[in-house]
């Protein structure tokens, strides 16, 4: 699990029309692109429509309104929304020649980067909404069908998660017994090559009673584990019982206390924010997984720094030898750019040796996208891109040896799986161990939500093997 994956997730839950219904019978399909945050986020904004009297379809032909909901990280993700729009566009008009109307609306990360400008670009598009002003989706849609273009991009004042509307047990317990709870959101941090801190504004947590809250219904729905999501995760801050000022450890501590939910996770972290509270959690509680994504993007000073990411590689090899030294087992995940502008092959090679100090559980690696408004955009010496993917492959190359090292040393051992849902073949289920492996075990091993112990019996290509253990014996 990782903030870059790319999600393409058309399944928003289905959602019950309640209260006033201002679009009962209209069908919405909703795409999700890049983070979890985003998938959250449509989640949220599912439940906002759902209110609003619409239901959810799988199918973007049966659509009365596609909302798009998207990611600008990368060059490739924020391009890919034109090509969709452009599939839109004619999807609009073979509706419009049979007197059916199609609303299409853009929300996510492009559209608070490019806000009106994609109007400009795709005429098509009926509605413009940025990550800020989800509570205002009704409205703005309302506003649509008298006849309106509308953008909304403004920073709202008013906390968005106070106004849009909690799902319903029935959406939660659709939607598994694993889920994404946002915690923080925006980023201070200003690493020269991301538009993060554009698209998602300053950071912003949420407060201890609004999490506990939807942790606590999320619980009740039958939820066993939690991912606390933020671009920031870690400098999550917040006020406890007595006026004390906690950090996300103290969080985790608080959450893990809610009967049922038995495990916990965070993402993603910033290295400058692990504080101690939030590593003696790693050490302290048998709910806090030990998984953690903790991204470098390069194992060079010199390119850290021009990065802005305000730490050495030493400082992060000692903070990993901290961490390890509070839970042994736990395995590490990262984000990694080659090819920053001005990064030479021995800057590369700093990379490599970091990877091979860390071995890393799992990675995410990317070529540098220069992104519009960033400083990096504009620094001197891009690396060509024949550059970028001899690296890239090099590195992927070097990531995926350790991964498979680590998915192999898994064979044999003993440990809890989380059954999450049916498997692909009949007769299996699917669950994830505590460091988010697959893991593949027979039906009759456990109902969905039940946490059991196994032995991995072996490691397939993408997955482990494993059966259970009797926890008596
Ligand atoms: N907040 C997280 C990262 C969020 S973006 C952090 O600080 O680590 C997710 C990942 O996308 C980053 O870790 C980085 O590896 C990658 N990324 C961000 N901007 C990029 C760009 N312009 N080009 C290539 N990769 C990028
Ligand atoms: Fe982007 Fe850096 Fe903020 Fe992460 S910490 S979201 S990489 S600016
Ligand atoms: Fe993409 Fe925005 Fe997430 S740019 S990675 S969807 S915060």
């Amino acid at each position: 699990m990782n903030l870059n994956d790319t999600i393409e997730d058309d399944k928003a839950a289905a959602g019950q029309s309640v209260g006033a219904v201002r679009s009962a019978g209209k069908k919405v399909f909703l795409k999700t692109y890049g983070c979890q945050m985003n998938v959250y986020d449509s989640q949220r904004m599912s439940d906002a429509l759902a209110a609003d009297g619409y239901s959810s379809t799988e199918t973007v032909e049966d659509a009365d309104l596609v909302l798009l909901n998207t990611c600008h990280i990368r060059e490739k993700a924020a391009e890919k929304v034109y090509s969709e729009l452009g599939r839109l566009r004619d999807l609009k008009a073979e509706h419009a020649a049979v007197g059916r109307e199609l609303t299409i609306g853009v929300a996510g990360c492009v559209a608070q980067a490019e806000g009106r400008e994609i109007l400009r670009r795709s005429p098509t598009v009926d509605l413009v909404i940025g990550p800020q002003t989800y509570h205002r989706l009704p409205d703005a849609l309302a506003r649509v069908r008298r006849g309106e273009k509308v953008v909304e991009t403004d920073y709202a004042l008013e906390d968005k998660f106070e106004h849009l509307p909690q799902p319903t047990r029935r959406d939660i317990v659709a939607r598994g017994v694993t889920a994404f709870l946002t915690v923080q959101e925006g980023c201070d941090k200003f690493c020269t090559f991301c538009v993060v801190p554009y698209t998602r504004g300053s950071e912003v947590s949420r407060s201890v009673a609004q999490i506990v809250a939807e942790a606590e219904q999320f619980a009740a729905a039958g939820v066993r584990e939690l991912t606390l999501l933020g671009q920031n995760v870690n400098a999550w801050h917040g006020v406890g019982p007595q006026g004390a000022d906690w950090g996300l450890g103290q969080l985790l501590e608080r959450l893990s206390q809610i009967p049922g939910l038995t495990r916990l996770r965070y993402t993603t972290s910033h290295p400058r924010d692990m504080d101690d509270a939030l590593i003696a959690a790693h050490r302290d509680l048998p709910a806090v997984m030990p998984y953690l994504h903790l991204p470098v993007q390069s194992g060079s000073d010199r390119i850290l720094k021009a990065m802005n990411r305000r730490h050495t590689a030493a400082d992060y090899l000692a903070l990993i030898d901290k961490i390890r030294a509070a839970r042994h087992d736990i395995a590490l995940s990262g984000d990694f750019i080659v090819g920053f502008p001005g990064e030479t092959d021995d800057d590369f090679e700093a990379t490599l040796n970091l990877v091979r100090a860390v071995r890393y559980a799992q990675a995410y690696s990317f070529k540098y996208s220069p992104r519009p408004g960033t400083p990096g955009a504009d620094m001197a010496d891009h690396v060509p891109e024949s550059v970028k993917d001899a690296r890239l492959q090099r590195l992927q190359a070097l990531l995926s040896e350790h991964q498979r090292d680590f998915t192999v040393s898994s064979v044999g051992k003993t440990m809890s799986v989380l059954i999450e849902k049916p498997g692909r073949l009949p007769g299996q289920r699917v669950g994830r161990s505590p460091w988010l492996q697959p893991v593949i075990v027979d039906e009759t091993a456990g109902e969905i939500g039940d946490i059991i112990e196994v032995r991995i019996t072996r490691a397939g290509p993408a997955s482990l093997f494993a059966e259970p253990v009797s926890s008596a014996g």
